[in-house]
């Protein structure tokens, strides 16, 4: 039976999803790494903060060339994180708090310790095990310049003038999306994960998975000039890998309710709703917000392009400040429009110092905004605790594979990954048991100043002001509808459906408080007691009087 009109098939259109980077949020076992059994120990504070859903970062075995992302089995646990036991007691538990999971797939690649990436190298050129993958023959060096994700080539030699395609690590081999055998496992992992109980699934790098390498392939240099036609592009974004989504929408829809998806697919903007459309995935991450200045122009021409795009493709927008692969908001508003983050982070987060008060207040002032909106909120963990990024970790402990595919030029996305404060004191600060192992990317001595049980008891507190939001979120947000409202120069407001209205002043003076009665404010009292102006670099939500 499908169920797509089923009760709750639309429960993604208007959630809040938290992301889960399952090795820095709790480590319930004290060997130093997050696992699953502290995920559902932790779910009471998903519960406080009022989220819907958890969207979780790879928990499959892998030796962590990639974060996780490189995958040896797609349908296990990692042994450092748990067991499919362990899985099973979480999605229970979670299901039992009301709150929906959401599961990574990472189709484009699995990791080179894969059995049947084994299997190809011992089986020799020619040989069909070959073919699940992408090997190319060539004499006088790689077959093409491309330069990989993290640095480096995108072709690994392997003897005999072979080499095989990676478009991220050399540890990160590409499927061969032309293989039956590649297509029938990956639907099989679906199912797998859907039967045992996943309500959807983030596709990771949605728009590489199929490859034409027949014709004659650009260089780098024409790819990054972009004269490479949309669509058939020997490799990224290309039209012919909606069919695989086509067939993979008829499997989630086989479920009730059905299954929801969400592509993480970096294309240009008008290309975006075919990912999301209704015969797709369903809905498509965008990372504008995430990537625009706080400046009030940009963010409405943001939310005005990202409301057309999903309404074109019937889906509902998806908005995001920080994830697992970019420096926290509160420390990028910290910092001088243009500063160049890679730059920022090589010189230990010094050079410039970021401005912790400002970059936090209008980190504050963003998510009041975004909470406002119509569409899907994803929430990276510790966001809600204004966690800024460790921009000090030394070289000898990054584990992301940007910092030795660069040569030590640059350090990737590890300053935002640091393991979660629980408590303000404690070996780890509570994300393990207290006298275990250390965390394993190091947590600055300040981490205690942001813990969960710090903030739990302050009124005025980032964590406070977060479950003030999403409560009063969850009270409002009843239509998907946004009407722009006239504001002075530097302020933008909207309208929602039941007469409230999200203002966001992203200049720093204050401007007159607008009219009816406050609902939230990002700055001081999350309810804005005592407030008589609408502070600089502020967001409030107000009810209109009538
Ligand atoms: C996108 C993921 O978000 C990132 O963390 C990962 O490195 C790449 N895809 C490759 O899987």
């Amino acid at each position: 039976m499908t169920g797509t009109t089923g009760p709750g098939a639309d429960w993604w259109r208007q959630a809040v999803v938290y992301q889960v980077y399952p090795r820095s949020f709790a480590d319930a076992n004290g060997d130093g790494t997050g696992d699953l059994a502290g995920i559902t120990r932790r779910i009471p504070h998903l519960v406080d903060l009022g989220v819907d859903a958890v969207w979780l970062s790879p928990f499959y075995p892998s030796a962590l060339a990639d974060g996780g992302y490189d995958v040896d089995d797609h349908r296990d646990v990692d042994p450092t994180i748990g067991t499919l036991a362990d899985f099973d007691a979480m999605v229970t538990a979670l299901h039992a708090a009301g709150l929906k999971l959401i599961v990574d797939i990472v189709p484009n690649h699995s990791s080179n310790r894969h059995p049947w990436f084994q299997a190809a190298l011992a089986a020799g050129p020619g040989s069909p095990e070959r073919e699940r993958y992408v090997f190319r023959h060539g004499a006088d060096g790689p077959p093409t310049d491309w330069r990989a994700s993290f640095g480096g080539p995108t072709w690994e030699p392997v003897g005999d003038d072979w080499w095989y395609l990676h478009m991220f690590a050399p540890e990160q081999p590409d499927w061969n999306w032309d293989h039956p055998d590649v297509r029938e496992d990956h639907e099989r992992t679906l199912r797998f994960w859907a039967d045992r109980g996943v309500d959807g699934f983030r596709i990771d790098v949605a728009h590489y998975l199929t490859k034409d390498l027949t014709g004659p392939l650009p260089t780098q240099a024409e790819i990054e000039a972009r004269t490479v036609p949309e669509g058939t592009h020997p490799f990224d974004d290309r039209d012919d890998v909606h069919e695989v989504y086509r067939s993979w929408r008829k499997l989630f829809d086989e479920y009730d309710p059905p299954r929801m998806a969400v592509a993480e697919a970096v294309v240009p903007t008008h290309r975006r709703p075919r990912y999301a459309s209704a015969d797709g995935l369903g809905q498509a991450f965008n990372f504008d917000l995430l990537e625009a200045d706080f400046d009030a122009g940009r963010f409405r021409t943001v939310v005005e392009q990202n409301l057309d795009l999903a309404r074109a493709a019937g889906s509902t927008s998806t908005w995001v400040l920080s994830n697992h692969d970019v420096v926290r908001h509160p420390s990028r508003y910290g910092l001088p429009t243009g500063t160049s983050l890679p730059a920022w982070l090589m010189s230990d987060g010094t050079d410039p110092a970021a401005d912790e008060e400002r970059g936090l207040r209008r980190a504050r002032a963003a998510t009041a905004f975004l909470l406002a909106l119509p569409g899907c909120a994803y929430l990276y963990q510790g966001e809600e605790l204004g966690l800024p990024e460790v921009a000090d970790l030394p070289g000898v402990v990054l584990q992301d594979p940007t910092w030795t595919r660069s040569l030590g030029t640059a350090k990737g996305r590890d300053g935002c990954r640091v393991p979660l404060p629980w408590s303000s004191s404690g070996s780890s600060f509570g994300f393990g048991p207290d006298g275990g192992r250390p965390a394993h990317l190091p947590q600055p001595p300040w981490s205690g100043r942001f813990a969960v049980e710090a903030q739990a008891a302050d009124a005025a507190s980032t964590l406070a002001f977060y479950r003030a939001a999403i409560a009063r979120r969850r009270e409002l947000v009843t239509g998907e509808e946004l009407e722009f409202l006239d504001s002075p120069d530097g302020v933008v407001a909207f309208a929602r459906p039941g007469g409230w209205v999200c203002t966001t002043n992203f200049t720093t003076s204050a401007v007159p408080l607008p009219e009816g009665e406050v609902l939230l404010s990002s700055s001081g009292d999350p309810a804005g007691g005592g407030l008589t102006e609408l502070p600089g670099e502020t967001t409030v939500w107000v009810r209109r009087a009538g």
